[in-house]
């Protein structure tokens, strides 16, 4: 299939891309490179040996949309440009809703126009809010507890409502855990442009000596160690379950959320131990105190996207671990390296 990637040199994105144009997609990526550097396509095109088509661009720019429709003309949108930072969310939420929602929008409009009926997206655990219970199934209630989480909420509903009045439409909502990890290569990787928000990142860059020591936010939660525990998922498994959501909307029509993690969850203590047994290296750690809005565990059920979209995770935990290293290692400054 054609496949419009918006967000596509992202973390996510650049992933995903090896993965489609592994199993025959053609792929177009619009992205406008506020959390990302053109270097991520030359790496991902030398990978692959694939054609990667470009655009610089605004997902919330109606011109440059109707431009690559017309000129690509996907059968399909991946749909990752977005904005991901909870604590910044709370901060900017306007710009969070402009990016998340008014994205989503401008490209629904533009999805019809050009009479394109599939898409793919970027959704996030965090919809769910305070869990009732876990795992979280897809039918757990779903109560955000940030702005970031309700703007993805909002986008999944309005992907509903359009599914809904569009005959033929499908919206696969693909709601990731944590991913972590990195490309097998060690080319491509998460490459955070400030200081990391996210567990994973922040303890590469202690292994590398960019920083001094990891803080540890919290060790008092009704958990075994007392640390917070996620269900961590690599992120080539998650750039599958792309691919497989893809097959689903070939033959499926209508919105469906799916969960898209292991189904295990780690503490960060776990973390911890499972990166110094990759690298060889202490990672020091230091006490502080609970993050606002942090709760105690997560974890996925991912019965559904086994059954309906035939995907589950591949890659262990020391898989993860392993790859984090392999790329921050090659690439301490990431892709300035
Ligand atoms: P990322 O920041 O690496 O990738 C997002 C890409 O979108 C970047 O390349 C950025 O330059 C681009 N972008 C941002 N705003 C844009 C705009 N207005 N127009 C065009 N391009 C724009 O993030 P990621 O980790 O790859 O996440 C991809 C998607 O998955 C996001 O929507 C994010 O909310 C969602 N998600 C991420 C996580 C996670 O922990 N990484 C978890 C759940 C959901
Ligand atoms: N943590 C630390 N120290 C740090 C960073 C994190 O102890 O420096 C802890 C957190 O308190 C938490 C765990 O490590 O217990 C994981 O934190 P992350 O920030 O890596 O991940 P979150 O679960 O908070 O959130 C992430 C993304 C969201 C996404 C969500 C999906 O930031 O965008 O996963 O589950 F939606």
């Amino acid at each position: 299939m054609r496949v419009l990637v918006t967000g596509g040199a992202g973390y996510i994105g650049s992933h995903t891309l090896l993965e489609l144009m592994a199993q025959g997609h053609e792929v177009c990526v619009l992205d406008n490179y506020t959390n990302a550097t053109p270097e991520v396509l030359t790496r991902v095109r030398a990978l692959s040996n694939g054609a990667v088509t470009d655009y610089v661009g605004d997902v919330r720019d109606p011109a440059k949309l109707d431009e690559v429709m017309q000129n690509f003309q996907p059968e399909a949108v991946i749909h990752f440009a977005g904005l991901k930072a909870v604590g910044e969310s709370t901060q900017k939420p306007l710009y969070y809703y402009d990016v998340n929602v008014g994205g989503t929008l401008a490209l629904l409009h533009a999805m019809d126009r050009a009479g394109c009926k599939r898409l793919i997206f970027s959704s996030s655990a965090t919809v769910y809010g305070d869990p009732v219970y876990l795992p979280y199934d897809e039918a757990h209630p779903t109560t955000p507890t940030s702005v970031y989480g309700r703007t993805k909420l909002i986008a999944e509903q309005m992907l509903q409502d359009w599914a809904a009045a569009q005959p033929g439409a499908s919206a696969v909502l693909l709601r990731y855990f944590n991913p972590v990890g990195a490309h097998s290569s060690g080319r491509i990787g998460e490459d955070p442009k400030d200081i990391p928000n996210n567990l994973m990142p922040f303890i590469a860059q202690v292994a590398v000596g960019k920083r001094a020591a990891l803080s540890v936010f919290g060790d008092d939660y009704d958990t075994p160690d007392g640390t917070g525990k996620r269900d961590y998922i690599h992120v080539v498994d998650l750039a599958r379950a792309h691919v497989a959501a893809l097959n689903y909307a070939q033959t499926n029509t209508g919105a469906r959320p799916f969960n898209i993690g292991t189904g295990d969850s780690y503490s960060v203590r776990d973390m911890v131990a499972a990166f110094e047994r990759a690298s060889g290296v202490t990672i020091p750690t230091q006490l502080a105190p609970r993050r606002a809005g942090d709760i105690a565990a997560m974890q996925a059920d991912a019965t559904r996207a086994k059954a309906e979209l035939g995907w589950d995770a591949k890659h262990s935990l020391d898989e993860m671990t392993a790859s984090t290293w392999a790329w921050q290692s090659a690439n301490p400054d990431g892709y300035d390296s």
